[in-house]
């Protein structure tokens, strides 16, 4: 499974980078909101650390609109994925953006049917956002696991970014099911190295080490 980072903070990324097990960054306009910094010198930024895709947002409505603000977007680094939000507009843009050879990552995934839909377009990627269901009280591994045994049924490409994660049983859930790549926040990026018993065990043979005769 690739790890994306879920996080516009070049900080963040670059320590992430530093561990030598990132494959891409996913931002959106609330995690760029966070960061003092102009928009587009941020993202070029970004692409200097990271050579995995970097998924950046549009926020436009209309179909011609999205396409071009995408193509502005994709401009910005050679390793742009525009995050264009599920809607009719979006498929229209998705249509054209990738036939231009453009990676689309669908966004706000909450239904097998939009996976489908995005698929049939042509994104390069769909982002179910599982946090976000479990927020409401639906189980959002279950949608990954939907979209995943559908792109399995037909050979769909498309790969399923796990999103909106919350802690790191939803990556090895993620990884259990099969999805190409979880995009994971920093805190949670952290989590998923430690174990008490693996600080336990450090202390005491460090401990023992020193009983040993040299
Ligand atoms: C993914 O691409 C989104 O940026 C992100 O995972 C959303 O997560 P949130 O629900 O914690 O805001």
């Amino acid at each position: 499974m690739k790890f994306f980072l879920d996080t516009a903070n070049l900080n963040e990324i670059r320590e992430v980078a530093s561990w030598g097990i990132l494959d891409g960054v996913t931002t959106n306009p609330s995690l760029v909101a966070k960061e003092n910094m102009p928009f587009k010198d941020l993202i070029k930024a970004i692409g200097e650390v990271v050579s995995g895709p970097i998924s950046v947002e549009c926020i436009s409505g209309t179909a011609p609109e999205i396409v071009k603000e995408a193509r502005e977007l994709a401009k910005l680094a050679s390793n742009i994925a525009v995050k264009i939000p599920i809607a009719i507009e979006g498929l229209k843009a998705i249509k054209v953006l990738s036939g231009e050879g453009i990676m689309v990552n669908t966004t706000l995934i909450f239904s097998a049917s939009q996976a489908i839909l995005a698929a049939k377009a042509g994104a390069k990627f769909v982002s179910p956002f599982i946090g976000r269901l479990d927020d409401v009280s639906q189980e959002g591994m279950e949608l990954v696991e939907e979209i995943v045994t559908i792109f399995e049924n037909y050979r769909v490409d498309t790969e399923v970014i796990v999103a909106s994660i919350r802690h790191p049983r939803h990556v090895v859930d993620a990884a259990l099911i099969g999805a190409d790549i979880a995009t994971i926040p920093f805190s949670v990026m952290d989590k998923l190295v430690k174990h008490p018993l693996t600080d336990i065990g450090m202390d005491r043979f460090l401990k023992d080490w020193g009983k040993v005769k040299k």
